[in-house]
């Protein structure tokens, strides 16, 4: 399995295959394409052979926050690590890029998104009842996981002992 960054161009069309299997509404195109305009996003993969199996999209918000927008791995390849595996680039390229937090929201419907988000350390902090008014009547939950950034004491850097700040 190799796993990378990719271009919107080259990974949509399986991006949009995959989604429309793991989502019980997917967003329509022009739906998706305008929640990514204007903004800074990125686009990693799993890739076995030639073959998307996995994906993670997530963008800067306004609060210089990531944001991490739409998680989903082929029903056939679940329950192996992929999300796991793309969730840990997104938090290592979040602290090197000195960003402090990442929020998702998901909601009830998404028992697999709450489970692999509560074993990263993401932790709820609210909730809104009737919140994709457009599209489906789910209460959202709202969940960030707070970056710290790896430092080392310099006392504790002479000593060879390191700490986690
Ligand atoms: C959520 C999703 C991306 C997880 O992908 P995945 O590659 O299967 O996840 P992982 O294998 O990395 O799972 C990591 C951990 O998450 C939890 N988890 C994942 N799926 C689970 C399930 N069906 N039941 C319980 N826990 C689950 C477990 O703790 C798991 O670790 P374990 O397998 O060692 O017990 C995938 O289930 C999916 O595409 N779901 C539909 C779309 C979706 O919900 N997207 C997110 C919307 S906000």
């Amino acid at each position: 399995m190799d796993y990378l960054e990719i271009t919107l161009e080259d990974s949509i069309s399986e991006i949009f295959k995959i989604g429309q299997e793991s989502f019980e509404q997917f967003y329509p195109i022009k739906k998706f394409l305008k929640k990514l305009e204007n903004k800074r996003y990125w686009v990693y993969v799993a890739r076995e052979k030639n073959e998307i199996v996995g994906f993670k999209i997530f963008y800067e918000d306004d609060d210089r926050q990531i944001y991490d927008w739409l998680d989903g791995v082929k029903p056939s390849y679940r329950r192996r690590g992929i999300a796991s595996k793309l969730m840990r680039m997104e938090i290592d390229f979040a602290k090197q890029n000195n960003y402090s937090k990442i929020k998702i929201k998901t909601h009830k419907g998404h028992p697999e998104m709450l489970a692999l988000c509560d074993r990263f350390g993401f932790v709820e902090v609210g909730r809104e009842p009737h919140h994709w008014a457009d599209s489906i009547d789910k209460e959202a939950i709202f969940l960030e996981l707070i970056l710290k950034k790896s430092q080392l004491l310099p006392n504790l850097a002479a000593s060879g002992l390191s700490e986690e700040l």
